[in-house]
């Protein structure tokens, strides 16, 4: 599958993130620090809890539901977390960003 187009810079604020349900099926979170995008799966690895409903500190994204976290850049897990999140590749181009729910971010 190819990258999706899933929002404009604008409906993600610097140090925010907001959660998306692609028309392919795929869900995901972006997340914005200052101008850099990342994108992650929307559902918890652990259970079915959606993580934009968790605390991202710009560089670390926690789930609220039990305190798995992850290192956003890499999906890396930090402290609890006991697998990655699955981090995915983002293009920005002029206001428009594109995820690839099928291309790790690295
Ligand atoms: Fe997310 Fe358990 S549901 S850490």
């Amino acid at each position: 599958m190819a990258r999706q187009f899933v929002c404009n810079r604008g409906d993600v604020e610097p140090s925010e993130m907001s959660g998306f349900d692609l028309s392919s099926g795929a869900r995901i979170v972006v997340l914005r620090v200052e101008d850099r995008f990342y994108a992650c799966n929307r559902v918890c690895p652990h259970q079915e809890v959606n993580l934009d409903e968790g605390i991202f500190d710009g560089e670390v994204l926690t789930c609220t539901q039990h305190l798995w976290q992850w290192n956003v850049a890499t999906g890396e897990p930090v402290g609890l977390a006991e697998c990655p999140l699955n981090v995915y590749k983002v293009e920005v181009e002029g206001d428009a960003v594109f995820v690839d729910p099928d291309t790790p971010a690295q």
